[in-house]
């Protein structure tokens, strides 16, 4: 949550910033700001409470202007949604200018003396006291005659009485062309160019300009200036860089003809969907294969148990990885939630696999959960899609989705790949046990045709968008759907939540007469998933009982001959498919569901209220 960025070189700072802060505000857009550092007087800086656009018009009028500078888009964690709240901040005394992203926790301590020591406070927020903090200790060292690397040490002073999570980009007066960053649970990236560098929390931000980059760990500080830059510890100790080089593809961050990013990756899947199992079956194509889950086929053939972990619409997939497993390849799978999982003491058995699964690689959660499962022992691997992100890097092995950036917040694209990848693990554990050659080549050839059938799914969102328009006046839903269908119908209802603000609920059919039903009346419309095959009768009279009580059913099916007359007030067609893509196919209708209703309920869909893409705060 919240996106930072700072440039030195010899560019016009304000207009690369402000291009980064566009591109980072899925990280959170209840303010944003700029500060631009001069010659021989204080940073400048512009703030609102406001979006990105709107601060780029305010920096023309201010006519600011400077080759270094570093801007914050953010994300409210400590204090309300307004200009005095919005980042960068700067100390009481006007030296230091900082922005930062994390939750400073011992900041009230802080405040406390630093106010004893005449510093002042204009913010609600836990950052200000950092850079009071950067600014005593700058003003002490000044005071002891240190005038070298003054601004970075600083920092590392002010860094080693903080407790909390953080990554910031600061400058101070006197060295206009200077940027200091660090990080410690939240992310940060070092762009290496040609006479400029950039930091900024993930490398979408850079755009294309910087081909090179390094990615900072935890407990690492930088300095830069646009010629150089140097890494050390927050102890001192030097850190050779490692340049990893970016594939970056400008169209992938762009809206080209779509008018929203959510509907421009809904209608990527295929390509998207493609990607993820590209090179990744065996010759003899009856079982998938994957190059970096660093384990020997003797140790995959020893895990008895898996344990899968992740957040929001990354833990529905979690829901989908337990069905796909435990039914082709017949290894018992446990779900947790992240945020859960940290904190109990889950008694894991010896031979247990943990999966996290995170398309950002960076939910702090997930993170997090992750540690918790290697400090107690057990190998980690993982399913995410940004390369190079914190939980990858950490992880003891895993599988990149390789779904190309995902920039709408209700995610999408990442989703149906990290069910489509937990779909081929089954199959590839599967067939390390008991999945017969010929089943195994039937799920392969599955696989291989989602694409196209997927294109035949999205081929119906005129229908989509007409029903969309019929109930976007409706304010409850309810989903249903049975078995691996039901993390859908979650899925489903999460969509619509996020971005319409609609409220929702998913719940496996046979539950809703245990209390959902209570719900039902003409108002609340429910989704209902009903495949051919054994529950497709179970669905339909979950179905009937919702008709009996004047409920509106939309029904997404791949047997529409098969409903009963008069049964469904909607139909969404799926193709029939093998069941283990299936639920991909489900999937779509209702992510073109939620997008449509937004759409009619003008909200914002690619930026919903309180919500940001990356969720890197406990
Ligand atoms: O980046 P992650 O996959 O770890 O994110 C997890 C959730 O925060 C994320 O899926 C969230 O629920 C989305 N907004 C859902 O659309």
């Amino acid at each position: 949550m919240c996106g930072i960025i700072g440039y030195t070189g010899r560019q016009d700072a304000a207009s690369i910033i402000l291009e980064g802060l566009k591109r980072l505000e899925y990280r959170g857009y209840d303010s944003a700001g700029i500060a631009l550092s001069g010659k021989g007087c204080a940073p400048k800086v512009v703030k609102k409470a406001a979006r990105v656009e709107i601060l780029s018009r305010l920096v023309r009028e201010a006519k600011l202007a400077g080759s270094c500078g570093i801007g914050h888009t953010r994300w409210a964690t400590h204090g309300k949604v307004s200009d005095e709240n919005a980042h960068p901040h700067v100390s009481s005394d006007g030296v230091i200018v900082l922005a930062h992203n994390g939750v400073i926790e011992n900041y009230v301590q802080l405040r406390k003396s630093l106010t004893a020591l005449g510093y002042t406070f204009h913010s609600e927020t836990d950052t200000e006291a950092l850079a009071n903090l950067v600014a005593l200790h700058f003003s002490r060292l000044e005071s002891l005659g240190v005038s070298e690397n003054r601004l970075e040490e600083a920092v590392r002073l002010a860094l080693a009485e903080v407790e909390g999570t953080y990554g910031i980009a600061v400058m101070c007066v006197g060295n206009p062309d200077e940027i200091v960053g660090a990080r410690k649970g939240s992310p940060l990236v070092l762009g290496v160019g040609r006479g400029e560098n950039m930091l900024a929390s993930d490398v979408t931000a850079f755009g294309g300009r910087m081909q090179n980059v390094v990615y900072l760990d935890d407990g690492q500080i930088v300095r830069m200036n646009r010629d150089d830059f140097v890494i050390s510890t927050l102890k001192n100790e030097s850190v050779a860089p490692v340049l990893n080089e970016i594939d970056w593809r400008m169209e992938d961050a762009e809206l080209g003809s779509f008018p929203h990013f959510m509907l421009k990756e809904i209608f990527e899947q295929p390509v998207s969907l493609e990607n993820a199992m590209r090179g990744r079956f065996s010759q003899d194509a009856s079982t998938a294969q994957f190059g970096g889950l660093n384990m020997s086929a003797r140790e995959l053939r020893q895990v008895d148990r898996i344990l899968f972990l992740g957040c929001g619409t990354a833990w529905h997939a979690c829901l989908l990885a337990k069905h796909m497993i435990e039914r082709y390849a017949r290894i018992p799978v446990d779900v947790e939630y992240s945020s859960e999982f940290r904190y109990r003491n889950s008694p894991l058995e010896k031979n247990t696999l943990v999966f996290t699964i995170s398309q950002s690689g960076e939910t702090l959660d997930t993170l997090e959960a992750q540690r918790e499962a290697q400090r107690k022992g057990y190998r980690v691997l993982g399913i995410s899609n940004v390369v190079g992100a914190t939980i990858p890097r950490e992880n003891d092995g895993g599988i990149y989705q390789h779904s190309g950036p995902e920039i709408g917040v209700a995610s999408t694209k990442a989703f149906t790949a990290q069910v489509l990848v937990a779909s081929m693990l089954s199959l590839y554990f599967g067939r390390m046990r008991d999945l017969s050659f010929a089943d195994g080549r039937e799920m392969v050839k599955a696989f291989q045709s989602l694409p196209g059938l997927v294109s035949c799914v999205l081929d119906q969102a005129e229908n989509v968008e007409r029903i969309a328009k019929r109930y976007a006046g409706c304010n409850d839903f309810l989903f249903l759907g049975r078995l691996e269908m039901f993390p859908i119908a979650l899925e489903g209802a999460l969509k619509l939540k996020e971005i319409s603000y609609i409220h929702a609920e998913g719940y496996p059919a046979a539950e809703m007469k245990h209390g959902p039903i209570a719900l039902i009346c003409p108002e609340c419309p429910t989704v209902a998933i009903a495949m051919a095959g054994e529950m497709f009768k179970k669905c339909v009279s979950s179905i009937q009982e919702v008709k009996a009580r004047k409920g509106d059913v939309i029904v997404v099916t791949d047997c529409p001959d098969d409903l009963p007359d008069g049964l469904a007030d909607e139909v969404i067609f799926v193709p029939r498919a093998h069941d283990c893509i299936l639920p991909i196919l489900a999937t779509i209708p209702l992510q073109l569901l939620s997008y449509y209703i937004a759409v009619a309920r003008d909200c914002d869909v690619d930026k919903p209220r309180n919500l940001a893409k990356s969720v890197t705060v406990e």
